[in-house]
């Protein structure tokens, strides 16, 4: 256990950042706040801190900073990649292709520098218009330089990606009313509603994203979170929304013993992803 260099560690972002790499595949939040409350005897505040402020532009840019200036750019993930998820994501944009003209309208919300709506943008036959937004300059320039220098062909010619530096709790602002198909939300909620003063953030882009989506549009949030204490958070916000929707859940299975799940909002007159 490395614990002297986390100690002698001058920033939050440390800590997190020596969980990460100590973890190979992905960062369950849960096992981090597992993991990093074993370790309050020594850290308590360094722990505290970076739980705390996970809802933070800062903090993230200080993340996304350490690696950026090492080399090589390497795509980083929370929980799991496009991988794990396509054959669920897939048939989705499937079906909402066929029944409209236009490309599938799809945000990667607090896209990080992960590669989910890149691998959407390759993989995707039906035509997707994929933007990935983050808080995070660093992450997003990160993830403009990278498209840039790879200049990724998409699998449909008509298909189109962007990287948008937005604070998502500002959705209104940039995107239209009832104009996206999907929202995806990889870890991104699961972070604000962890944090100090992340909770009504949170709770601000689950109305947002309610008002930017179309009737037939979803939000799927990728998440950790056991359905107990999210499902009931989610009920309470819609509750307390203009406008109503429905929220489901589905279990995406285990990885490394932690289980994942996919929450599913969909403004009301609209169909359910699952069976
Ligand atoms: C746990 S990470 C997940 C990153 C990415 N989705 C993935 O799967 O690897 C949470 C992300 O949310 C971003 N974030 C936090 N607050 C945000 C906000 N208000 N608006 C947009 N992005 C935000 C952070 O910068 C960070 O990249
Ligand atoms: C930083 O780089 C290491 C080594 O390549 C990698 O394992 C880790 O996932 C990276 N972290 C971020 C935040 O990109
Ligand atoms: C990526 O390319 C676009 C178009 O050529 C350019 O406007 C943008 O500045 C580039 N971004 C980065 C981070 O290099």
């Amino acid at each position: 256990m490395s614990e002297e260099s986390t100690l002698c560690a001058s920033s939050a972002l440390h800590v997190l950042l020596l969980l990460v790499q100590q973890s190979e595949l992905a960062v369950p939040l849960r096992s981090l706040q597992k993991l990093t409350k074993a370790q309050r005897r020594h850290h308590t505040s360094l722990t505290n801190e970076l739980i705390e402020n996970m809802d933070k532009k800062a903090t993230w840019d200080r993340f996304y900073t350490e690696n950026g200036s090492k080399g090589q750019f390497k795509n980083f993930e929370w929980f799991f990649g496009f991988h794990s998820v396509q054959d669920l994501i897939l048939p989705v944009l499937q079906s909402m292709s066929h029944s409209q003209s236009g490309p599938v309208n799809i945000l990667d919300m607090g896209c990080g520098t992960s590669a989910l709506g890149p691998c959407i943008y390759k993989t995707s036959s039906c035509a997707v218009k994929v933007t990935c937004a983050d808080i995070s300059s660093v992450a997003v320039k990160l993830m403009e330089k990278h498209a840039n220098s790879t200049s990724a062909q998409p699998c449909n010619p008509s298909s189109a990606l962007a990287f948008l530096e937005l604070d998502c709790t500002q959705l209104r602002g940039y995107f239209g009313a009832r104009s996206l198909d999907l929202i995806l939300d990889k870890g991104t909620t699961d972070a604000l509603v962890r944090s100090k003063e992340g909770q009504d953030k949170a709770g601000q882009i689950l109305k947002q994203c309610l008002q930017v989506l179309k009737p037939s549009g979803s939000l799927l949030q990728f998440s950790d979170e056991d359905p107990d204490a999210r499902l009931v958070w989610l009920e309470r916000e819609v509750r307390g929304a203009t406008l109503a929707a429905d929220v489901g859940v589905q279990e995406l299975g285990e990885l490394r013993g932690v289980s994942y799940f996919c929450y599913q909002i969909s403004p009301c007159t609209s169909e359910k992803v699952s069976k």
